[in-house]
């Protein structure tokens, strides 16, 4: 690795939210977040699901993890083309009026914020013919507008298609197509916090 990014990595602090409300027992999201985590070592990842295993956010906790990031993703699986309730118990518990938004609602001001998240549905599925009936993006107004509101910097979104692992009905070769597509997805990912850390 070269000094730049050696420098770049120890003075640049990567926050992962993540919204699983079974890490354990996930294919996807699990893996994209370890490989994020070897990538970057100093990336602090907080598990909402063993955080808060009855969905009571502790609201001060997460706004003083805020405050250490750089750069914020937000990983979780497309659950009801939305984030799971779980991630949304987050974002209503956490940004709140006078920390996320208003007028000294400042603190996250300036910080990148990456949206990663899987979907089971198929590329062909999500377009405007397909069974979904809209692209994938189209659903994320919704972050686009949230980040708009806290100050913060948007980036492009990472997302992927075909994660959904159904135990006794995918096959081998399922597992494994998604393991592949999971790790193309964290590559993505890592040059996406690259460009975010360098920008
Ligand atoms: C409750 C539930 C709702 C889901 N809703 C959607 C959906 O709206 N769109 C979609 O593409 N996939 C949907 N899926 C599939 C998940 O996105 C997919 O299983 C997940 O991304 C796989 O990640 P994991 O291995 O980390 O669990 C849903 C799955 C569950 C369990």
């Amino acid at each position: 690795m070269d000094n730049r990014l050696t420098w770049m990595n120890t003075m640049n602090n990567i926050l992962i939210i993540s919204g699983h409300p079974d890490l354990e027992h996930s294919t996807a999201n699990g893996r994209i977040i370890e490989r994020v985590q070897t990538a970057f070592p100093q990336t602090v990842v907080r598990r909402l699901d063993t955080l808060y295993p009855d969905g009571t956010i502790d609201a001060a906790a997460e706004q003083a993890a805020l405050a250490q990031a750089d750069v914020i993703v937000w990983q979780f699986p497309f659950y009801w083309y939305s984030a799971p309730a779980l991630m949304r118990s987050w974002l209503e518990g956490v940004l709140t009026y006078g920390f996320a938004y208003g007028s000294s609602g400042d603190k996250l001001h300036g910080r990148k914020l990456i949206v990663s998240l899987t979907a089971g549905g198929s590329a062909e599925g999500y377009s405007k013919g397909g069974y979904e009936g809209f692209d994938i993006e189209d659903y994320f107004p919704q972050f686009v507008s949230t980040a708009h509101l806290c100050g913060m910097d948007y980036q492009a979104p990472v997302y992927s298609y075909n994660m959904a692992y159904l135990p006794g009905i995918s096959s081998e070769a399922d597992l494994a197509a998604i393991r592949s597509r999971a790790d193309e997805h964290a590559a993505q990912l890592i040059e996406r916090i690259r460009e975010a850390l360098a920008s």
